[in-house]
This record gives C-alpha cells, structure tokens and sequence, in this order.
C-alpha cells in the first residue's frame, strides 16, 4: 500500500481568490467562510449548523478548515459510492497537523499508523475487506449476543438501586470496550489505560489540539501504538484463540500480501477506536434522546418490538459519527460545483441524515420512520462500516435492558459537553435519575429472566406496529363487521390515502391480517376497516369477530399503500367484487371529490351481504352500478371494457377469480391500464428443486454474493451484511426494490408493471431472481 497522504493542505484553498475576487468578487460566501467545526455551533448541532448549506450552498469552500464541505444526502451517497474518484486514504489523517515537538514525541515511540481497512484505495482494499468480512456476518455475530447481554446486566445491577447515575462512566463505555475488546480477541486488558489512549487518539485525528496539548496527547497516542503491538505479539502466540484479529493473523498465513503487518498492527490500534468509541458514543446519543421524547421512551418500554427501529431512528437522528473525509483523486463536481483533483472533502453524514430531501420532516424524530435506515452514519458502499450489525446488537440490548429495568429512568438537570472534533460526537456524560422503590424488578423478579430477540441486521418495517383503540364495532353486512379504530391517547394517527391497508396483529395467535381502509382519508384520527368473516380462512377474520370490541386495543402496523390511484388519469372505472369494496368505496370517493370522471360496478351475490351499500348510493348516485347475482345481475365484463378508453386506468379489487377474467377483458387495453389489489401472491414461492443458483454482482459494495437455489436474493444479500429494507417479503409491496445495472430479471413480484418489467432496471429481491447466471446490482 501506498504511504498515507500527508496533509500540507489545510488552510490552503485551491482556488486563487485574489484572482476571483478581482474578476467577480470572492467565491466564497460569508457563512462558507465562517463556517468551523470546531466552534460551539457545529459542536452542539452539527445538521442545525450547516443547514443554512443544506439549503442554499450544498457543496461549499471552508477557507477555517481547508476542506469542501459536502451537505446533501444524494451528494453524500455518491461520493461514498465512488471510492476511486473520492479516495478514502485522508479518513484516519489528522485534521489538524501537528507542530514538530508532537511528531518528534510519536517518531520516539515508533509510531507508524497506516492504512487498515477505513483508508484503504483500491485496489488494496477489496481484498482485504472480503477476507475479514466472515467474523462480521449475522451467522458469526449470534455467537456474541450473549456476552453482550451478560456484560450489560452486570453494569446494570452495580447501579440499579442508586438512583442517580452518569451513564457514560458507569457503562456505556466500558461496556463497548469490553464487547470490542472480545471481538478482536484481546485479552482485558486495563481498561482506564485503554480509555485514556483512545481519547487520546480522537483527539489527535479529529480535534484541534493546543499546541502545549499536542505532545501529551502525542505521548498517549505513542503508548498506545505500543500496547498494540504488544498485544498482537500475544496473539500471535495463539492464531487459533477466537477473536477477529487472531482471524486476521491466521488469514495472513494464507494471503500474506493481503494482510500484511503494517496492516495488523494498525488495525490493532484503530480497531479498538472503531468498534469502541462509535458505539459507545452512538449510545449515549441514543438513550440522550429517547429520554428527551419522554413518548418514544414510554413506548419502547411498552413494547420491545419497536426497538431494532428506534435504533436505527437514533442513529439517523444524533449518530456518533457526524462526518467522515475523502479526497479527491481527480478533477470532478459534486452539485455542479467543480472540485479540483487533492481537494479534501468533509462529508457530513449527519447533515444527510437530516436533508429533507430524502427523509420527510427530518427533524422529527419517529422511532417509526420506515426509511431510518437510509441513514449514512454507518458510511456506504464500499467501505461502509463492516461493524454495523454488532454495534446495532449492542444498542438493542442496552436499551432492552434499561427500558425493562428502568422504564422511570429520566433526564438529570446537566450541561452536555462533547470532546471537540469534526466527527466521533457523543456527550462526556449523561446523567440520569430514578427512584429505586419503583424499580419493577423488586416487585416482580421473573422480568430479570425475559429477553427480547435481537435483530442481527436492519430493522424490519415489519415490526413497527402501533396501538389503536377500537372505538366501534358495527354491522356492516351479513358476516361484515365494520370497525372504527382511533389513537388510544388522542394523539394524530399518519394520515393515508386511497388503496391504503393495515395489517391487524391477531392477538398472540401470530396471526396478522391486511385489510384495506373504507373510511374517509380526510377524516382525521380514525381508521376504518371492514371484515368479512371467512369460514374457509386461516382464523384471522374469525379472531377479529370474536374478539374485537369496543375499547378494546388492538396492535396494527401501517397504513401502507401498494394499490395507489392515478389522480391525473382521463376517467377511471372501479370494479369491486365482494369484501374488495373496501379499497375501492376510498379511491371512488376521493375520485368523487377532486371531481373526476368515474363509474364504480360493485357486485356481490346477495344484497344483504354486500357492505356500505347505503352510503356508496349516497355518494355516488347513478355513478354506481350494482350486479347483484341472485338478483339476476351480473357484471359484463366484455361489454364494459370491450373497447379501450383512451386516458381510462382500471382499479379492481374481488375474487382471484373475478380478477382473471378481468384481465382477460382488458387485452386489448394499453399496458398497464388494469390495476389491481393483490393480497397474496404464490408467484414469491420458492421451490429449489426448479429454481436455479446465480450470482449478484454489487456494484458499490464491490462484491459478488451467491444465491444459491434454495435461497432469495434478499436472504443472500443480508447474509453478506447488505441492508434492504423490507415488508411483505412476498413480492406485494415494493419495499425491496433494487436497481438492477445488468443482467436479465426473473420477475415474480406483482409491484411492477409490464413496461417497468421489460425496462429491467429494478427488481424485488424478496422473490424476484436472475434469468441467467448473473445480475450486476446498484448495491
Ligand atoms: C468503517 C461508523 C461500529 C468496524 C466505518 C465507517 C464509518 C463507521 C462511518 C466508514 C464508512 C465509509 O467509509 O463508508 C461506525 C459507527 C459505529 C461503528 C457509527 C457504531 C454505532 C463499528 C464496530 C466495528 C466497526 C462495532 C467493529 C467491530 C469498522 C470497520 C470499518 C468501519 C472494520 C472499515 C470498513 C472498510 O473500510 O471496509 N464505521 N462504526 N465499526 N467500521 Fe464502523
């Protein structure tokens, strides 16, 4: 590997601003040229601080620092994905150089910190990140989860009767050192020396140290470059010990030139850092914030389920990364501003995870947001953060175990300080109080024994359900009931739109169950939905009917949509069939009231077991058709849509049956002119025995990853550390999606129309496959 850069460029902009200047005045704003990552402002809040950037000067010149500083999150994601035009080699360099006392102090000690994994270039780095990814995979982190849990607990009951505690000091660090310090198979070693040296080391990558600080933070650093090497001579003397770095030290046997000494004894050292200080920072941050939502606290502690999500939420939120570097290998633009080739780029991850533009109301913080794994606090692409899955698992079980054991844990009365540095970003302590009598565990011992799974992974938006309160339940039809939920604490409820459903939980059965929403979208703070009792179903419809009562609560997830309307289609004919009412009666009304040209035919085998039939005359007069069978009515298909409409879309929801001859009918219609509501889909079945194994080459993580016949592409993917969001995971929902760069798509979800198919740029990789014996993925 090539020596790591050094930094002779701070302070000094590439541009020649005296020429600027005189041509048309300078290029750099006033908050561009104020702007500094060291001052209180930044310190405190780094999105808040640049947001005046994010809005108007995404990418810009800070002459104070002497690095273009990236704001946006599509700016940001490109960047990371491009690892040779924005090399990482500058990610570990010091921000601030240091004076020639400091770096005669480091030289004494033998300091010779190079590339690990964070700064490699290509086409070093690949390689070496495939051949110590294997520790990392969900099936290898398993084994840690319950070392993690026993540490936590212990730390817990040192101060569970104390009613007052600094978080930080009494657990949140020592407790990821040690999970870290097992990872890379060290021995534990002493704590306070450990913790003293890796402040030492932030600060002297990341922060602005005085002059009279550099050289002893230069001396700790040395001491901890030595301790380092100590330790990896131990390992060495037993390669076969468990441990990630012993893995190294044994892969070095086989490919000496991938995993080379310089590398093992860097990594000693940045390891530690890296699996440490992030995720003991990441958890101050989280449990700083969820007990300053005193509702998301209350909620987590009502229900575990939610937290794999909240994480994931607090980590877009406050992150404890808040920016990262590259360096610019060539000359290039980033926003339509032209970056020179050596420009030094501060990327800050936590200003994406803020932007508007990809998370709606960003600033709100949602333990239920489905996209909060956009994030970018763990990075992307190529380098993103091998240790992801193992700091989620850490944050999961800390907060598991601090919601069951200390659900009146609240904020104390304090001042939040923070080491000043432009990336690692957590507070130096946190302070919290209780009272001791309330502590559960002393009126009811069994909650010390229950534990909740932990998700090895991005969360499921699968898991995220909420409360609702039935607040009435009526006789819609024969074998109908209609119920009215509401929010059981008066609070808002997400408001939807037409072809909506929610997926009801059936008590413990483990039964859950879509059902469309009928009511009125703009009637705020309530969900209606309308069920029919199956007798040939598999329970849920009779557990609704037996169950569900007025005030009673229910757990639900969504609304989602995956059947939505076109509002700018000429006409639209709505066809429902039976309990398919429900979707269509929302889409006919909101059709009604942007003043559309519509019909809706409804049909139903007797008039008595057809739903909202009193309400839907009503609304919509000589618009609706009814084809009632024992009335001798019947829809003709044939005649109603034999002859395309031009501009018409079709919106259909009933019986499998009715639905095919429907498709039927509509050949002769333009593409994609038929829509229809899928509930359950047998296209997503996997059946290895006619199923073939292919390979998905990943574009930005640059790895090739098997699917073997008996496996989907999303299992695949995530056993190989690759986040994909998630929901139905039978091809319904779209929530999968993947682009597709090359190769031809097996498709067998019902999300894309014929053209989308037959573009071949994206897919579902809960069900869909590869035609032939490979796909190229932008993963
Ligand atoms: C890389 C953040 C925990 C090991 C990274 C990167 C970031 C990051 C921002 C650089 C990504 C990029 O350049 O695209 C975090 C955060 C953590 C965390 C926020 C906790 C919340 C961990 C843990 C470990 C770890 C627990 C180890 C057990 C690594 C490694 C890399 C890395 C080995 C280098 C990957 C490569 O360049 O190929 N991390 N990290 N991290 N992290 Fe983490």
């Amino acid at each position: 590997p090539t020596e790591v850069a050094v930094n002779g460029n701070a302070g000094g902009c590439p541009i020649d601003h005296a020429a600027l200047a005189r041509a048309q005045g300078c290029p750099v704003s006033a908050p561009a040229a104020e702007f500094d990552p060291f001052g209180d402002g930044y310190q405190q809040d780094p999105p808040e601080y640049v947001r005046w950037a994010r809005d108007k000067e995404p990418v810009f010149y800070s002459p104070k620092l002497g690095y273009w500083v990236v704001t946006r999150y599509d700016d940001i994601k490109a960047v990371f994905r491009d690892n040779h035009t924005f090399s990482p080699s500058i990610a570990l360099e010091k921000i601030t150089p240091t004076g020639p006392e400091a770096n005669a102090v480091l030289a004494s000690y033998g300091y010779a910190m190079n590339r690990t994994l964070v700064n490699e270039d290509e086409p070093a780095h690949m390689p070496r990140r495939r051949a110590l990814m294997d520790p990392f995979t969900p099936e290898a982190l398993k084994h840690h989860e319950p070392m993690v849990r026993r540490l936590t607990r212990e730390y817990v009951d040192r101060f569970i009767d104390d009613g007052r505690a600094d978080l930080v000091d009494q657990m949140l660090w020592e407790v990821p050192l040690t999970v870290a310090l097992h990872f890379l198979g060290v021995p534990e070693e002493d704590m306070d020396r450990l913790r003293a040296y890796s402040i030492a080391h932030t600060v002297n990558t990341w922060g602005r140290p005085k002059p009279e600080e550099q050289v002893a933070v230069a001396h700790a650093v040395g001491n901890f470059w030595q301790l380092a090497g100590s330790i990896l001579d131990k390992m060495r003397q037993d390669p076969d010990a468990p441990g990630w770095m012993q893995y190294g030290i044994r892969k070095q046997q086989e490919l000496p030139d991938v995993v080379t000494d310089s590398y093992l004894h860097s990594m000693m050292m940045a390891g530690i850092v890296a699996a440490h200080e992030t995720t003991a920072n990441a958890s101050a941050n989280a449990i700083k914030l969820l007990l300053q939502h005193p509702d998301a606290w209350r909620e987590l502690c009502e229900d575990p389920g939610l937290l794999p999500n909240a994480v994931e939420e607090c980590l877009r939120h406050n992150g404890s990364v808040a920016a990262w570097r590259r360096l610019a290998t060539r000359d290039t633009e980033i926003a339509g501003v032209a970056i020179p080739a050596g420009a030094r780029l501060l990327i800050v991850s936590s200003s994406a995870n803020h932007d508007e533009r990809h998370f709606t109301d960003a600033d709100f913080f949602d333990i239920r947001r489905e996209n909060a794994s956009d994030q970018l606090t763990f990075g992307y692409g190529a380098h993103q953060c091998m240790g992801k899955n193992l700091a989620r698992m850490e944050m999961q079980i800390f907060l598991e175990e601090l919601t069951r054991r200390l659900p009146h844990l609240r904020l104390a009365e304090q001042q939040f300080t923070y080491v000043p540095n432009t990336s690692f970003r957590g507070p130096e302590h946190l302070w919290v109080e209780w009272d001791p009598a309330d502590n559960p565990e002393r009126r009811d011992s069994a909650l010390l024994s229950q534990r909740q799974p932990v998700r090895i992974g991005e969360p499921s938006t699968h898991a995220i359900s909420r409360k609702l309160r039935v607040a009435s339940v009526t006789r819609a039809a024969d074998g109908i009931a209609r119920i009215r939920l509401e929010s059981p604490d008066g609070k808002p409820l997400p408001r939807w739109t037409p072809g909506s459903h929610i997926d009801i939980e059936c008590g413990d059965t483990g039964l859950s169950r879509q059902y469309s929403l009928c009511g009125d979208p703009a009637a705020p703070g309530t969900l209606e939905i309308a069920v029919l009792r199956e007798a040939q179903g598999r329970g849920g419809s009779a557990w609704i009917h037996e169950h569900v009562r007025p005030g009673g609560i229910l757990r639900a997830r969504g609304p989602r949509n995956h059947f939505r309307m076109d509002e700018s289609a000429a006409s639209l004919v709505f066809i429902a069939g039976g309990i398919g009412i429900t979707p269509i009666s929302a889409m006919a009304r909101r059709a009604r009231e942007l003043g559309m040209d519509y019909q809706l035919h409804y049909s139903g085998r007797t008039r008595g077991c057809m739903a909202l039939l009193d309400e839907l005359a009503q609304l919509h007069g000589e618009r609706l058709h009814l084809h009632i069978s024992d009335e001798g009515g019947r829809n003709d298909f044939a005649a109603l849509l034999g002859r395309p409409t031009p501009g018409a879309q079709v919106y259909a929801c009933g019986p499998e049956r009715m639905l095919a001859a429907l498709q039927q009918a509509c050949a002769g219609w333009p593409e994609d002119s038929l829509r229809v509501e899928h509930f359950h889909s047998t296209l997503a079945t996997l059946d290895p025995s006619r199923e073939h194994a292919f390979e998905a080459e990943l574009k930005d993580s640059g790895i090739v990853v098997q699917v073997p016949a008996g496996q989907t592409l999303l299992a695949a993917l995530r056993g190989a550390n690759i986040d994909v969001q998630s929901d139905c995971e039978e091809g319904l929902c779209g929530s999968c999606e993947v682009r597709v760069l090359g190769g031809a798509v097996d498709h067998r979800d019902v999300v894309l129309t014929r053209n989308e198919r037959a573009a071949g740029n994206r897919m579902m990789a809960c069900c869909s496959r590869a035609q032939g014996g490979r796909i190229v993925l932008e993963l």
